[in-house]
């Protein structure tokens, strides 16, 4: 309750209200939704709530220490100026949104390519993505239009169970499919594997493979594209989705590397106690180019 009181006194009262957002960032338009937007990243430092077993989710009740608390807000407002101080204020306005399922929409032709999948991490990606679904929602409603996928359009998604089988072409994956079923495992684990995470994989990489290809027809001649992800594991096994992804564009005709990778931490997502390589998360850049 006492972090529920701060918050809206920081709210209300002179420190990120409306008046001090117009007045330093010299905006009319919808300055309480912005107060609330720079507000709500230092929400969680206000309230209660703790890790879940699973991390993805989060239980609310806990104890929350308020001790400092103003010293950590000061901090967060400089830290919020000077990542504004770096931004670069130059407006264009040739950019223009388009929505729609990346394995089917007709992509007018463009030339520069900046994206990144989703990552096959044992997450619930259909629940993950619920706040961008409830923004594309009302993005859409605005216009009258629909903007949300359907729960199983979405790549990644965990719907196994009323697709068919399917068979990426990807030597990689297959390899990566070989090396699962020839895992030493208990029966429950193999069941899971066969029942789940199998299809979850095939299913996963058919639609990326789906994607791209799809991408590609509408890419012009000296065209240059980057594309970052994360490498998770599966039993220990590295699930390669960096090699895939240099597989599947050399094998549509274009040049692709990895250019940087770096280990972002190794701690289990689904899992917190996993460590080492069962639990590795490795970031990979990769350019493709025509
Ligand atoms: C790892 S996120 C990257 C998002 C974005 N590139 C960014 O950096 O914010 C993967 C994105 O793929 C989107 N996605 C999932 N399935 C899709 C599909 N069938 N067509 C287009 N996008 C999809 C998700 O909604 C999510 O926003």
């Amino acid at each position: 309750m006492d972090g529920l009181r701060l918050l809206l006194d920081l709210c209300t009262k002179a420190v990120l209200n409306r008046e001090v957002i117009e007045e330093c960032f010299r905006i009319t338009t919808r300055p309480d939704e912005l107060a609330l937007a720079l507000l709500l990243p230092f929400a969680g430092r206000l309230s209660c709530s703790v890790r879940g077993d699973n991390s993805p989710h989060v239980k609310s009740g806990g104890i929350c220490v308020l001790r400092n608390w103003e010293a950590d807000y000061e901090k967060y407002l400089k830290a919020i100026e000077s990542s504004l101080s770096n931004v670069v204020t130059e407006i264009s306005t040739d950019h223009i949104l388009q929505f729609g399922d990346a394995r089917s929409y007709e992509f007018p032709e463009f030339d520069g390519l900046f994206t990144s999948p989703p990552y096959p991490n044992h997450r619930d990606f259909v629940s993950m993505f619920k706040p961008e679904q409830e923004l594309l929602g009302l993005l859409g409603e605005e216009n009258n239009e629909i903007h949300r996928y359907r729960m199983d359009d979405i790549i990644g998604s965990n719907f196994v169970s009323e697709s068919l089988p399917r068979s990426p072409k990807s030597i990689k994956v297959q390899e990566f499919i070989q090396a699962i079923s020839g895992l030493k495992r208990n029966l429950n684990a193999q069941s899971d594997d066969e029942k789940y995470y199998i299809p979850y994989f095939q299913n996963y990489f058919a639609d990326l493979e789906m994607a791209y290809e799809n991408v590609s027809h509408s890419l012009k001649n000296g065209f240059e594209g980057y594309i970052i992800v994360v490498n998770n594991t599966h039993r220990g096994l590295i699930i390669p989705v960096a090699d895939f992804i240099v597989e599947t564009w050399e094998n549509m005709g274009f040049n692709a590397e990895i250019i940087n990778k770096n280990e972002l931490f190794h701690i289990g997502t689904k899992n917190p106690r996993a460590r080492g390589t069962r639990a590795r998360h490795t970031r990979y850049e990769i350019r493709v180019w025509d």
